[in-house]
């Protein structure tokens, strides 16, 4: 009697509920909590909105936010109705007078993404404690599972987590406990948990990508047998999260952020999203910022170059593009591997080509088709004979004797590189052809160009017959540096020799040492041995590709590099007179002229990076540190690790944070990057070369004077720049050229990056032949508290932007 007396109840206020919807919606009395059980929801789109192209309509249950954007927990539906899905979003909530408008919907959270059900689905929290989905068919869609758990309401909290809560308030269930692909501040990501990418912007169905926590790393992953990690770092920086090795939390930054989350995208790239004026914009790469380290960036057998040109593997004609006007959709295989003919198996080898995963599987020491010191004939041969290895990826430096990844599917590959990618073919003419829905005549061009591919495949054995014959002859051959006859590979006991066993140490930085050596006629090296993994490795390659290619006088020369086992070094010039940050606090330090020397040649070799090279190049990283000064006090630029190339025709590039706190451009905040940030940092360099102190000095008593940018601004509101000129007698002399120098600061200093000159343009200036813009915008104030903040708040930054690697003292 009772049950049915309360089933009743319920009946009656579903109806209540479905009866008034209208009213329910206008009269606001949407919540944010609700006790008592049963009860009862059904899908009934009621409020409009629109999120881009796409309306959408909700069935709101619970609401929660004061201010215009709040969490919305309900159905979201389609503008058709034909799809709705049960879930969290993160909405725009207006309401004048009667009618309420709901807008910018993203669903960071839904319980049904594989599933998505029709209008008239109920959501029913039962007697039992159980939250149960069904289709408008009665289908059972999805349940929290917690019958029996004594489950007394259901809860929307602040930070956006739905929790069913018992008799006791304890959490019985939360919505924060099962991610579908977006983290928001305050939530955990744990070992067990990860994020699901969708399948693409208008499919959320469960897609490839995966972000996890394994084996105290944060890893990144494309669904394949074995997964392929295309992301691995024990040592996330970002500063959009923590990470103690088993717990990612997302963290809200800037603190004053309305509304942000971090999603991951069905690119596989992770970014962060903000509620900007209007909209949800995108303000952060957090994973790898480069385009061709992510599986699918050109789609299957696609090689990516520049960040993004995709092209089929060109030199033999086993692939096709999968579609001749959209070539970042991969390649495919003129004909499959058949098992059954594996004596037609061989490869086509891709030098110079290298493969996301190669690194990260080694890193993770997660994958079992791993093979360590071996010959590259070895690799081929393990590939060879497994006929569900598609791929052999073979790089000679990893160990002296090379490292070898097999692997059972092919996701884009990368131009560029150390290593060799053998890729599997087939040969045989009696193998399956891919292409099932050619139709008759296809089949004879298919049988001509299979002739032919026959024909070309015996004169290539041949040919690679021969080769191979040469190999052998030379085995050592294949350890000869790839790069272009510039620098000398060192191996690891010359460098013990020419360093006395790294008895010299000339400085130290985050991820390693300097030490001096003298090479056998002589000559006078710096080698940076850098020490760790994963980011290292990648400024490893940064650099030898960044500063192997160029040369210009205002630039350390980088003369070789050692890359064997896990040892990675650099060899540079030596530079006699070490870094700059040394002579800038020095008691009666350089004089006016050297400085003014130093100024043009930091400003020149700039100016050459950002406009002279094949690629423009930001330095991302220009801090007194990193310029180096030789026997005469030549300046020169050095550390490239940071840096990043850019295509010629590309003016911006989003990239996640670089550089070191007191030089980074407050443009970092909002994401677009240009080769600014470097002459902002070039200011920072400039005043405290004319000041002749730091940019952020502790020392300081007066906390007001710590940052030199403060001063500047104070100083030129009572008109009196000439107190900062350094008290070095020299310098003193000069005062008035110092102070008027002090302008071409301000001027690289401005807040809107378009307002500073380019560097070649400060190189004029410097010359006098153009004058310094008259007006600047003193105000330095405003700089974003990353590059102004008092002491805690610089710590706990630096504490999550990259480390910095040092040049070589
Ligand atoms: C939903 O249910 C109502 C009432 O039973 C019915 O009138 C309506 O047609 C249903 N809508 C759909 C789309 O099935
Ligand atoms: C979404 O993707 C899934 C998985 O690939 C697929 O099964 C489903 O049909 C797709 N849905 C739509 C509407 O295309
Ligand atoms: C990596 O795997 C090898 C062999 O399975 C094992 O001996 C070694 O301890 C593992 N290393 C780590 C860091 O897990
Ligand atoms: C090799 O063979 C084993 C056993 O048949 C199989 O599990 C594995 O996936 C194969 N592939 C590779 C790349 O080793």
């Amino acid at each position: 009697m009772m049950e049915e007396h309360r089933q009743c109840f319920a009946i009656f206020f579903f109806i209540y509920l479905v009866f008034c919807t209208s009213q329910f919606a206008t009269s606001q009395r949407l919540v944010n909590f609700i006790s008592g059980v049963p009860t009862l929801w059904i899908n009934r789109p009621s409020i409009g909105g629109k999120f881009s192209r796409d309306i959408l309509n909700y069935t709101p249950i619970l609401l929660e936010g004061n201010a215009s954007l709040r969490f919305l927990y309900g159905f979201s539906c389609t503008f058709d109705h034909t799809e709705c899905f049960l879930g969290i979003s993160l909405v725009l909530y207006n309401s004048t007078g009667e009618t309420i408008y709901i807008e910018g919907g993203q669903l960071i959270w839904s319980a049904n993404r594989n599933h998505p059900v029709q209008v008239n689905a109920t959501l029913q929290l039962g007697r039992d404690g159980n939250l149960v989905l069904a289709d408008s068919d009665g289908t059972l869609v999805w349940s929290t599972n917690t019958t029996g758990k004594s489950v007394s309401g259901l809860n929307l909290t602040e930070t956006g987590n739905l929790v069913l809560f018992d008799t006791t308030n304890r959490t019985v269930w939360q919505s924060f406990d099962h991610p579908t692909d977006c983290l928001l501040p305050g939530q955990n990501l744990v070992s067990g948990q990860k994020l699901t990418a969708s399948v693409s912007a208008y499919n959320s169905s469960q897609g490839l990508f995966s972000l996890t926590v394994l084996n105290g790393s944060l890893a990144a992953y494309i669904d394949s047998d074995p997964p392929q990690y295309y992301y691995a770092s024990d040592n996330p920086d970002s500063l959009y999260w923590s990470f103690d090795g088993h717990t990612l939390t997302a963290l809200q930054y800037p603190p004053t952020s309305t509304a942000q989350f971090i999603k991951l995208g069905h690119d596989g790239h992770l970014r962060v999203y903000h509620f900007g004026d209007l909209n949800w914009e995108e303000v952060d790469y957090i994973l790898s910022g480069d385009d061709c380290r992510y599986p699918m960036v050109c789609g299957r057998y696609s090689i990516c170059a520049n960040g993004g040109q995709c092209t089929c593997p060109v030199e033999v004609n086993f692939f096709k593009p999968f579609s001749e006007r959209n070539p970042g959709l991969g390649c495919t295989e003129l004909m499959s591997i058949s098992c059954d003919s594996s004596q037609y198996h061989s490869f086509v080898e891709l030098k110079n080509t290298e493969y996301f995963s190669f690194r990260f599987n080694y890193e993770l020491n997660s994958s079992v088709f791993w093979l360590e010191g071996q010959k590259i004939e070895d690799c081929q041969r393990a590939c060879l004979s497994n006929c569900s290895c598609k791929a052999a990826v073979y790089d000679p430096y990893r160990n002296m004797r090379g490292s070898c990844l097999l692997l059972n599917e092919v996701f884009s590959l990368i131009d560029g590189g150390l290593g060799t990618v053998f890729l599997k073919v087939q040969n045989s003419p009696n193998a399956p052809v891919i292409f099932p829905r050619q139709k008759t005549p296809f089949k004879v061009i298919i049988g001509c160009t299979l002739i032919g591919i026959l024909l070309i495949l015996s004169v290539c054995s041949a040919l690679s017959k021969k080769r191979s014959e040469k190999r052998k002859a030379g085995d050592f051959l294949d350890l000869e540096p790839i790069l272009p006859g510039i620098l000398t590979r060192f191996s690891y006991n010359e460098l013990k020799i020419i360093t006395q066993d790294f008895n010299r140490k000339l400085g130290k930085g985050g991820f390693g040492s300097v030490y001096e050596g003298t090479l056998s006629n002589g000559t006078k090296i710096a080698v940076k041995h850098l020490n760790g993994v994963g980011q290292v490795k990648e400024s490893f390659l940064t650099e030898v590709k960044t500063v192997g290619g160029i040369h210009h006088i205002n630039l350390v020369k980088l003369i070789g590099y050692c890359a064997e086992k896990s040892h990675r070094l650099l060899i540079y010039e030596y530079m006699v007179n070490g870094s700059l940050d040394r002579w800038i606090t020095q008691e009666n330090g350089l004089t006016w002229h050297k400085r003014q020397m130093v100024i043009s040649d930091i400003a020149k070799g700039l100016a050459y990076l950002h406009e002279d090279c094949s690629h423009k190049i930001i330095h991302l990283d220009i801090k007194p540190q990193n310029i180096l000064l030789d026997q005469n006090f030549r300046a020169k630029i050095s550390d490239f690790g940071l840096s990043k190339l850019i295509e010629k025709d590309k003016s911006k590039v989003v990239t996640r944070m670089r550089g070191t706190p007191g030089y980074i451009a407050p443009e970092w905040l909002s994401s677009v990057i240009t080769e600014k940030v470097d002459v902002y940092a070039f200011g920072i360099v400039l005043l405290e070369i004319l000041c002749g102190r730091k940019n952020l000095d502790w020392s300081q008593t007066d906390e007001e004077d710590v940052h030199l940018l403060t001063v500047f601004t104070r100083k030129a509101e009572q008109e009196q720049l000439t107190d900062m000129v350094d008290r070095n007698e020299d310098m003193q002399l000069h005062r008035e050229a110092v102070t008027e120098m002090m302008s071409l600061a301000a001027w690289c200093l401005q807040g809107d990056f378009s307002k500073r000159p380019s560097m070649s343009m400060v190189v004029k200036a410097l010359e006098g032949l153009v004058t310094v813009e008259t007006n600047l915008d003193y105000n330095f104030r405003n700089v974003p508290k990353i590059g102004a903040g008092n002491q805690p708040r610089e710590a706990t930054i630096s504490s999550k932007l990259p480390s910095v690697l040092s040049g070589p003292r």
